[in-house]
């Protein structure tokens, strides 16, 4: 999806408003994400208003670039009727980042400035809204038309991955780790190579029930 690979964090912005339609995508982006149990705990606030944009970009040093934003969206999270009250900012990060990727794709930019889990900036954000009690300031979200531009940093590091082949063809043997069932279970991948090399439903049967397990102690 070449939006990640383009979305880039904008900090300046032209004197352009962003149309209602785009911002109605955007919001429709966000509340696509997935959240834990499917609890959907956000709310969005859409601030336009110049003055309230500027109390907002002073709830941090770090937010100050959102003053000349023409749109800052706050994603919310409810606290009250919550199954899963842990995962809250999991699921609002989720929807963040669609924001982010959505709006890369409208042609517009914008950047993540955090709130949660500063409770201070949370509360000068909450207060700045005059949101109800029941919900909480998750984030701030500049938004607008680019007036910058750079490449999107190139941050792939193949040495971060840690592939656990586990292969049963006669060339891969050596990859192949039975170990004792008392140790420490990680998660296994089979490579494609491998899965082309399984020929009957009942190889796929026998892999899935044997008692493969890799030490992390080996990663
Ligand atoms: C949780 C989170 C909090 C962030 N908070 C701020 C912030 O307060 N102010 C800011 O200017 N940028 C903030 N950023 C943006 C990061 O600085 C930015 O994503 C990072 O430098 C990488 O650059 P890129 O987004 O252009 O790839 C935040 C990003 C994340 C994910």
């Amino acid at each position: 999806m070449k939006e990640i690979f383009e979305r880039i964090s904008i900090r300046k912005f032209e004197d352009k408003l962003v149309e209602h339609e785009k911002i109605e995508q955007i919001l429709k982006a966000a509340m696509a994400a997935p959240s834990a149990g499917n609890q959907q705990p956000w709310e969005f606030y859409v601030v336009t208003n110049k003055e309230k944009i500027k109390q907002l970009s002073a709830i941090s040093p770090y937010a100050a670039c959102a003053e000349n934003a023409p749109l800052v969206i706050v994603p919310c999270y409810r606290t009250e009727g919550l199954r899963w009250n842990e995962t809250v900012l999991l699921d609002l990060s989720a929807a963040t980042e669609n924001i982010l990727l959505e709006i890369t794709s409208l042609g517009l930019g914008g950047v993540w400035l955090c709130a949660a889990p500063l409770e201070d900036r949370m509360t000068k954000a909450e207060t700045v809204l005059e949101i109800p009690s029941a919900l909480r300031a998750f984030a701030l979200i500049a938004v607008g038309y680019p007036a910058e531009s750079r490449p999107q940093q190139m941050r792939f590091d193949e040495s971060r991955i840690h592939y656990l082949d586990c292969c049963m063809n006669a060339a891969d043997t050596a990859s192949f780790m039975p170990v004792s069932p008392s140790a420490q279970m990680t998660r296994i991948s089979f490579t494609p190579r491998f899965l082309s090399s399984l020929r009957t439903p009942s190889q796929y049967f026998a892999l899935s029930f044997s008692p493969i397990c890799i030490p992390r102690t080996s990663l």
